[in-house]
């Protein structure tokens, strides 16, 4: 096949070359974007009166019958084309002829592919913040029905305080929001139009750059040629986001995981988010929770990829810049994979409140509430720890809570101590009692819960 650019070749690609260089095979996604950004680019070409108006037109017509061919599978996408870029405008001088021929007046694939992939990426992380969404409302929705649910709040993995799942939960809120916000920040960035940049040092021509950019939708265009062709930051902080949105689902499905063995025994996953062993008849393994902590291994890997990719390239475009898809795509198809599966993995569990509310108990949880009831008797801080740490280690020695000391025994400890202390330290206290802003007690994150509501109403409507 002859090639688009093949004027000043005497000899045709190596067969091994095409298939080398072409990136048709993953690059045909962007199909859309494609054609939207020809179709834009010929109507301001006509406009401008940089090509005559009819073959404008005629190249619109055809682009969105290439549209509709490519949808209904009607096409098939030559690897000696190279692109998706090529492929289309070939399909189109293939069909039209000379007017197809002057669709890429005043333009580059350099800054074409710029184009197709800053709309696709826009696209895909709309998708992907709709998809958040849902999740958050997940977890907003369980963390309502988990507000007196006490369990063992953690540092060091040893136990700490006591919380509720409620609580717990909405700390995965309050990150996934963050992931929500971060996605929309990266998306503005890469809201500009790099069309107008042609190769590398822009066009004669007299190009409407922003009339192009307002049909595609963008907020603004490339104020550099160099880097409007060169620039592939906003894949890399698209890489980034999807690397922190990942890190977040990987560390909950890690304490899933952990919960859901038998020495945590805090949560079971349903049967239909469970698999079994081959050899071993008793087994149930959180597989799911396992491959989102796995997958995420692959998205850190793409973003290191990526940044390996670029960091040695002198301006402007490289083909090595090609390479920036592949990764790209892979990261975004595997958070669309793991958000739905995620989703109703943790709808589907299975709370096991009593082994939450027993595994709160032990471990002297309450301990900084026993030293919190000296100080409110009068007892400087520093006094009570001590006072408490000795406590402790009697009750280790003894094989006992703090809540089963008879009154005798506190009193051993500490004279200044009533028969109240038994309410002050109680677990309901514990949790209850933290009702600052951020804290667990439950009129706190219900207020929390109505908030996170409240925001995800806001985003609804957009
Ligand atoms: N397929 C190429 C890419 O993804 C398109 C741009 C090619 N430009 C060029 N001058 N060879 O980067």
């Amino acid at each position: 096949m002859a090639k688009l650019w093949g004027g000043r070749f005497q000899k045709s690609t190596d067969k091994k070359v095409d298939d080398f260089n072409s990136s048709i095979r993953f690059d045909k996604r962007m199909y859309k974007q494609d054609i939207k950004g020809s179709m834009a680019h010929a109507a301001m070409l006509g406009r401008c009166g940089i090509i005559p108006e009819e073959d404008s037109r005629a190249i619109i017509d055809e682009l969105k019958n290439i549209l509709k061919d490519i949808e209904d599978g009607k096409v098939e996408f030559l690897i000696d084309a190279e692109d998706i870029h090529m492929n289309i405008e070939k399909l189109l001088t293939d069909r039209i002829g000379d007017a197809g021929k002057r669709l890429h007046t005043g333009r580059s694939r350099n800054d074409q592919v710029a184009l197709d992939i800053r709309m696709y990426l826009m696209d895909e992380t709309e998708e992907i913040r709709k998809m958040l969404l849902h999740a958050m409302d997940v977890i907003t929705e369980l963390a309502s029905e988990h507000t007196e649910t006490i369990m063992p709040g953690y540092t060091h993995l040893q136990k700490a305080q006591p919380v509720t799942f409620a609580h717990h939960l909405m700390a995965y809120f309050e990150m996934l929001k963050r992931d929500f916000m971060r996605l929309d920040d990266c998306r503005g960035r890469t809201n500009v139009m790099p069309l107008g940049s042609g190769a590398l040092a822009a066009t004669t021509y007299p190009l409407d750059r922003y009339g192009v950019a307002k049909e595609l939708g963008f907020d603004g265009v490339t104020m550099n040629s160099l880097d409007g062709v060169s620039d592939r930051d906003f894949v890399i902080e698209l890489a980034s986001c999807l690397s922190i949105l990942m890190m977040h689902l990987s560390r909950f499905c890690e304490e899933l995981i952990l919960w859901s063995s038998h020495e945590f025994s805090f949560v079971e996953m349903d049967d239909a988010f469970s698999t079994g062993s081959s050899i071993m008849p008793q087994k149930k393994n959180p597989d799911v929770a396992e491959l989102i902590r796995g997958k995420t291994g692959r998205v850190y890997g793409h973003l290191m990829g990526l940044l390996t990719t670029m960091k040695g390239l002198p301006l402007a475009y490289n083909k090595d810049m090609q390479e920036d898809k592949e990764p790209i795509f892979d990261s975004i198809d595997t958070v669309k994979l793991c958000l739905p599966v995620f989703c109703d993995m943790i709808a589907t569990m299975t709370v096991k409140k009593d082994n939450m509310l027993k595994g709160a108990k032990g471990g002297f949880t309450n301990a900084t509430d026993v030293a919190d009831y000296l100080v409110k008797k009068g007892l400087p801080f520093r006094e009570a720890h001590g006072v408490v740490g000795r406590m402790v280690y009697h009750a280790v020695t003894e094989n006992k809570d703090l809540d089963d000391f008879t009154m005798e025994e506190f009193k051993s400890f500490s004279d200044i101590i009533e028969e109240d202390i038994y309410d002050a330290i109680s677990m309901e206290t514990c949790v209850n009692g933290r009702s600052v802003v951020g804290g667990p007690a439950k009129e706190t994150v219900e207020a929390a819960i109505a908030e996170a509501r409240k925001f995800a109403e806001q985003y609804k409507k957009e």
